[in-house]
């Protein structure tokens, strides 16, 4: 299958590391011109030199996308250098200390929402006049089946997540008559850096997480960067406002 990827402008969001480094290669590998973005950018200047290695094309664009100044800047260098993204894959997520919500400080609160719900939806908003213009639009917003379940201590990123699939399905609601889709894909656990943390090395916890799933794996990153670049694909248009487990099945009930 011909994904026409080729020479399609793609911003990722949160490519320094994990799940967005192997979005970025995948797109990239793809014959996409890649944006990245993120904050750090010794880690985006290592997922740049992955995707040039896997023979595409990549820019490192340091920003913190919950400051509105640094995104018009950093979007004025992308479209300088690359010509305006149509395609959008947001993967950057917040860090956060799990705590119930009654103990959580409004300031934490609206940052994990800014970053997870806010930010993507700002964005998004932004990129949406290039992609009428060029009548064409790919918006894929990364997941989680805490939106679905809730996940302990983390009821901020849960609420957040939840609402990325209002927001991919009301993007996908207004737009399609545009050429633009958007569809959100869900993750329960993907093996990165940002798990590792969360595990904090207890092999009995990596034990329970595998055993969750109906492929008894934990995802890689390339795993699910796969239908992540599918549906940033030509032959995805028409599928929009939908949402798609990449979860080796952690979503289904195994246990009976
Ligand atoms: N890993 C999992 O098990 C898992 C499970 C379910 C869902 N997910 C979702 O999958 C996505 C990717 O996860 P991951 O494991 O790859 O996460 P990660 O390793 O924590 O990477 C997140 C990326 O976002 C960037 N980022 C964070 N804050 C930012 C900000 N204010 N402005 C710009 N960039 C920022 C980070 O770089 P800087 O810190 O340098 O800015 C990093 O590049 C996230 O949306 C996450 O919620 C992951």
């Amino acid at each position: 299958m011909q994904l026409g990827l080729a020479g399609k402008v793609a911003l990722v969001a949160g490519a320094g590391r994990g799940l967005g480094r192997a979005v970025a290669v995948a797109l990239g590998t793809e014959g996409a011109r890649v944006a990245l973005v993120a904050r750090t950018l010794a880690e985006l200047e290592v997922t740049a030199q992955a995707v040039r290695a896997a023979g595409g094309e990549a820019t490192a664009v340091p920003a913190d996308l919950t400051d509105e100044r640094a995104v018009t800047a950093a979007l004025g260098v992308i479209e300088a250098t690359l010509g305006p993204p149509t395609i959008l894959v947001w993967s950057a997520a917040s860090f956060f200390t799990p705590a119930r919500l009654h103990t959580v400080p409004p300031a934490e609160l609206r940052r994990v929402l800014d970053l997870d719900l806010v930010a993507p939806a700002a964005l998004v908003q932004r990129l949406l006049p290039g992609m009428m213009l060029a009548a064409h639009g790919r918006v894929v917003l990364v997941g989680s089946l805490a939106a679905r379940g809730g996940v302990r201590g983390g009821t901020a990123y849960a609420a957040a997540k939840a609402g990325l699939l209002g927001l991919a399905r009301g993007v996908a609601a207004d737009y399609g008559r545009y050429g633009i889709t958007a569809n959100v894909v869900t993750l329960s656990f993907v093996d990165t850096e940002r798990l590792a943390l969360r595990l904090g090395g207890s092999a009995e916890a990596r034990d329970r997480l595998t055993r969750a799933t109906a492929t008894r794996r934990i995802p890689t990153p390339a795993e699910c960067a796969a239908p992540i670049v599918f549906l940033c694909s030509g032959p995805a248009s028409a599928v929009t406002g939908a949402e798609l487990e990449a979860t080796g099945g952690a979503h289904l009930n195994t246990l009976v």
